[in-house]
Parts: structure tokens; sequence; C-alpha cells
């Protein structure tokens, strides 16, 4: 099968890495990179740490508003497509990307498959809840993580066919992180004996002025010391409000730039919790041999399994709140988790499994294209 990879982001290489590997030379596979990560920590640093093949072609999208960098990313996909003739595009996430590459393949009539398929914040202010819910309803190979995600695709009556495979990046920690601790030497810069690690990064979060200063107070309040590798739209947020000085200032404060994986993976391993608004990070935190607690900056969450089993909690915005929640996990001995809910390591071999199934049944139809599909009508 000609399988076309699209990805454009930090969470997308590495949550696509070991489907990559695992795909090998089983398919005829083209790594097509949008550009809307662009910078050499946000992309270039995990195809060498994972040892990804290059990208066949870098479109070069950029950043840009919402409609820019999808409407960008669908045209230049869209050529690139027809020029591959692909008999699957794979993507993985809820990024602009992923919409824009699901959409000009559907288009073109061009099977979908998507990985993390059928997470639902109902949080119609992200613009990754647009982007998986539309994505989803272009799909035909529906990679769910969890059964709860499953769930989600039958109550909207997504019409593709639904795989429970757990999450590629629990394939990422098991694989890397004593690659991670051994090549490392990022404590080193970390002057603290214990210390939370902090990412924050959701548009509906710091690019509200109020949000981020309350996320500042967290920061500069919060009872140990913090380490904050800082997302580049934080950053400008940050520098634009005046508020980066101020954090740069605190001596209970280490900020850092994005952080290669292996990096990040150490400061994970090290920490005594964390604290985000990021979705690859409260999955990792479940993975069995990480097992962290963390304080999700959120109201809302895509990812209620690492809830369930004992490892996120949901405290908000509000700095109040939030210290006091962090107040009482500190002052507490006893920290149990429940299993990891995002499985065993081996999602990216069911995938591949998956797909070189469609394969020989595609080769046999002849059907390689979705438009000789009939989808059931609603009275069926
Ligand atoms: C994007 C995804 C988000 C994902 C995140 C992973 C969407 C809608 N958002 O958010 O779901 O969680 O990636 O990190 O697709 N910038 C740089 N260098 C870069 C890339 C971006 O400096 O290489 C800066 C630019 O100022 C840019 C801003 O970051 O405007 C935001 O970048 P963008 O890709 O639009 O969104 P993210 O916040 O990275
Ligand atoms: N990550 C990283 N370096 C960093 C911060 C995060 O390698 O400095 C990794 C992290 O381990 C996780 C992924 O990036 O696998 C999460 O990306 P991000 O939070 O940007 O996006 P989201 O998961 O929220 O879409």
């Amino acid at each position: 099968m000609r399988i076309c990879i699209v990805l454009g982001t930090r969470p997308e290489i590495i949550k696509m890495a070991s489907t990559i590997h695992e795909m090998n030379d089983r398919h005829e596979q083209t790594i097509i990179h949008t550009g809307q990560h662009y910078d050499d920590n946000l992309s270039r640093v995990f195809f060498e740490e994972l040892e990804l093949p290059q990208p066949d072609v870098n479109l070069e999208v950029g950043s840009g508003s919402q409609a820019l960098q999808t409407g960008t990313a669908m045209i230049r996909l869209e050529e690139k497509f027809q020029e591959v003739s692909p008999d699957v595009i794979l993507v993985q996430g809820d990024t602009n990307t992923v919409l824009a590459a699901a959409l000009a393949g559907a288009k073109l009539g061009i099977r979908i498959a998507h990985v993390e398929s059928g997470l639902r914040s109902y949080d119609l202010r992200m613009p990754e809840e647009h982007n998986r819910r539309l994505t989803d309803h272009l799909t035909s190979y529906l990679f769910a993580p969890t059964t709860t995600a499953a769930n989600n695709l039958s109550r909207e009556s997504c019409w593709g066919e639904v795989v429970v495979t757990g999450n590629t990046v629990i394939d990422a920690c098991l694989r890397y992180k004593g690659k991670a601790e051994k090549t490392s030497t990022i404590l080193k810069k970390v002057p603290f004996k214990s210390f939370a690690l902090a990412t924050v990064h959701r548009s509906e979060n710091v690019d509200e002025p109020k949000v981020l200063f309350e996320f500042c107070k967290i920061f500069s309040e919060c009872p140990i010391p913090v380490v904050i590798p800082l997302h580049p739209r934080t950053l400008a947020r940050l520098r634009y409000l005046g508020l980066d000085k101020h954090l740069q200032s605190s001596e209970n404060i280490l900020i850092l730039p994005p952080l290669g994986y292996f990096d990040f993976l150490s400061l994970l391993s090290k920490c005594t919790f964390v604290i985000t608004d990021s979705g690859g990070i409260q999955e990792e935190s479940t993975a069995p041999n990480f097992a962290k607690k963390v304080f999700v900056l959120r109201t809302k969450t895509e990812r209620p399994e690492a809830i369930e089993c004992g490892y996120s909690e949901l405290v908000g915005t509000d700095s109040k709140f939030v210290l006091e929640r962090v107040m009482k996990f500190i002052e507490t001995t006893d920290h149990s988790f429940g299993p990891c809910p995002y499985g065993d390591g081996h999602a990216g071999a069911r995938i591949v499994r998956f797909l070189d199934n469609a394969s020989q049944q595609l080769t046999t139809t002849q059907s390689l294209r979705r438009s000789l599909e009939v989808l059931p009508s609603p009275e069926a």
C-alpha cells in the first residue's frame, strides 16, 4: 500500500514515531512535513533523537491565523497528494496539520487513517476540538487509543472502522526513557533538589492575559521550585505583556527553551509532579515507567482516563485553587495510581498490523478509493 504520513508539530512527530518504525518497508511510505512547527527544537531534534527518516518534503506552511495556516496546508497538501497518489493518508492527533490533510485527502477520494481518534473535550474554544471532530468524520480507519474514545466515535456515528490501539505516546515513553537517562545532561542545569515540571501553551489559556497572569502567580508561588521549558507561543505572549522578566527573575523558577525529547523525559522522570495544559504530557505521566501526578491547568480535558486512574486532576486556571491543590498533594504521603489507561506500548504495532490487513483487502477488492464506498443513510 502507498501511505502518506503527514505531520507538522512536535507531538505529532513523537506520537507517529513508533508507527513509522513499525511500518519499516512493509508499505511504501512518504513522509510529508507541513512545516507548522519549523524551529529546530520543535521539529528537527525529534527526527534525530527518535531516529526517524527525514521527511520527503517540507511544505513550509509556518505560523499564521487558524484559517491561513489550515488553508495554506490544504492547498500545498492537495498538490503533493496528487503527485504521490497514496492509497491512505495517515495523520495523528488534532492539529491544524491534521485537519488540513484529512480535508484535502478526503476531497481527493483518498482514505484517511487517524491515530488518536475519538478524543473529545467538549470545549469549542479549542481549535483542536474542531480539528479532531471534523477529522474523525472524514476518516476511514479510526485508531482510538481507549474504549472511551471508541465510544465517543460510535456515539457520533462516525462511519469509519474503529480499532482500539492504545496511545502511541506510551510506545515512545517505554522505548526512549532508558536512552534519555543515559544521554541527557539536562539535570546538571537544574539547581534544585526537587522541582515541579511545568509547560503551558494552549491558545485558550496563554492568549488570555488574565489566565497567563494567573499562571505566573502559580509558578512564582509554588511551594517547590518550578522548571518550565517554554513553548514559543507562551514566550511571545509573556513578552508582549512584559511578564517574561518577572518570571525569569524569580529564584524559584528555571525557564528553559523548548527541549528535545530525551531532556524532557529526564525532567519528567525526576520531577515531583507536573503542572501543564499539554495533552501529550497528561498521557505520558501515566506511563508505567513515569507514573507522575499531573495538575491540569484546564477546566475540561479530552483525556478523562488519566483522571479516572488517579494521575491527573483538573484544577482550572485560578491560582489560589491550583496552589491549594498542589499544597494538599505535597502534604499527602500516599500517592498511589491505577494502571496506565493508555495501553501497553504496542499501539504502533497494532496500527501497522491493521493497515497490513486493510492493504490485502484493498488489493483483492481493487477499491482503492473511498469514493467507491457508499455511506449508510441515517435511516439505515
Ligand atoms: C500547535 C497545535 C496544538 C499543539 C501544539 C504542540 C494547532 C491549532 N495547535 O499549537 O494543538 O498542542 O502545536 O506544541 O494546530 N512558533 C515558533 N516556532 C515554531 C512554531 C511556532 O516560534 O516552530 C510560534 C509562533 O509565534 C506561532 C506560535 O508559536 O505563531 C504558535 O504556533 P502554532 O503552530 O500556530 O500553534 P501551537 O501553539 O504551536
Ligand atoms: N515535549 C518535549 N519538549 C518540551 C516539551 C514537551 O519533547 O520542551 C514533548 C512531551 O514529552 C510530549 C509532547 O512534547 O510528548 C507534548 O507536546 P505539546 O505539549 O507541545 O503538545 P500537546 O501534546 O499538548 O498537543
